[in-house]
């Protein structure tokens, strides 16, 4: 397995991969990888001749006081995890290289990014389409590979891929979960041991939505109350929404009906985490 650091080096190893007619199969992450990224990873390796990960934490995601400096870093172990995966070449740039001096270009979808997670993190999805962009452009690849988890940033990446006309197969992989059903995630490495037990009530209070919409409630504010209620059962919990939402465009329900999105994002101390669930009702 390769680690690249610079464009002008991915480009000369891709353009040879190209020439040879192979299928090129990319997952973006953010490093300090888990079983969520690697799942990903194990997909694109069945599916494509020649698999390239990136590793690259997005300074422009980040907003003012979140955090962007604290992000997990491990960069030796992501590469033994990636290579045991069966990955062909790691991209891992420095922010320069991403980013240099006088850098003015940014990319945005409008709509799917005023809502949930957009609403409350002015910038951010503007950071990540910008940032996803690029990487498409750099390594060029055949089909791509996200996660559920991140369900609204996939929407919106999914959503640029269309409207910028760029010609990628765009797959949307399960959540991996621990075995209490916390969504894995870079960021539960920060919470305190009892903030970690808390942290399963967030799929315990989507499930809870499930059985109720299954059990028949159609009321999107009951489903949520219920939710809410469950949630603060956790004392270190600090709700930042929990939401119901037509799944293809994230548009406000009221009355439950068709694919609906439940999508919640709570904070425990300082770190915020997000799940979801995909329900037809
Ligand atoms: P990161 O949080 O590292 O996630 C990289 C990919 O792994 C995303 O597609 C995310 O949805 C997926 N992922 C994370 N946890 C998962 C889980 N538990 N199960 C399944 N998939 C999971 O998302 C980002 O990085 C960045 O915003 C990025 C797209 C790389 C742009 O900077």
């Amino acid at each position: 397995m390769q680690v690249i650091e610079r464009n002008s080096d991915l480009r000369t190893v891709l353009g040879e991969v190209k020439k040879k007619g192979l299928r090129v199969g990319f997952v973006p992450t953010m490093g300090f990888l888990h079983e969520g990224h690697l799942s990903l990873v194990r997909a694109a390796r069945q599916e494509n001749d020649f698999v390239v990960v990136s590793i690259f934490v997005n300074p422009i995601q980040f907003g003012a006081g979140e955090d962007y400096q604290d992000y997990p870093r491990d960069l030796e172990r992501d590469c033994k995890l990636a290579s045991a995966e069966g990955c062909d070449l790691i991209f891992s740039p420095p922010v320069i290289e991403m980013y240099p001096p006088g850098y003015a270009t940014f990319v945005e979808v409008e709509n799917l990014t005023e809502t949930l997670c957009g609403a409350r993190r002015p910038g951010h999805f503007r950071g990540v389409t910008t940032v996803v962009a690029k990487l498409f452009n750099l390594v060029a690849p055949d089909q791509v590979y996200f996660g559920q988890k991140d369900a609204q940033q996939a929407l919106v990446l999914k959503k640029m891929v269309t409207d910028l006309n760029m010609d990628l197969q765009f797959h949307i992989l399960p959540t991996i979960r621990e075995d209490d059903g916390l969504a894995m995630s870079s960021r539960n490495k920060y919470l305190s041991p009892r903030q970690r037990r808390e942290a399963a009530v967030l799929y315990r209070s989507l499930q809870e939505a499930e059985r109720l919409i299954q059990g028949g409630v159609r009321s999107a504010q009951d489903v949520k109350a219920a939710m809410v209620s469950l949630i603060a059962g956790a004392e270190e919990a600090e709700i930042d929404y929990v939401e119901i939402v037509q799944a293809a465009n994230l548009l406000p329900l009221e009355r439950l009906q068709g694919a609906c999105l439940v999508a919640l994002a709570v904070r425990f101390g300082k770190t915020r985490l997000i799940d979801n669930i995909l329900l037809e009702v």
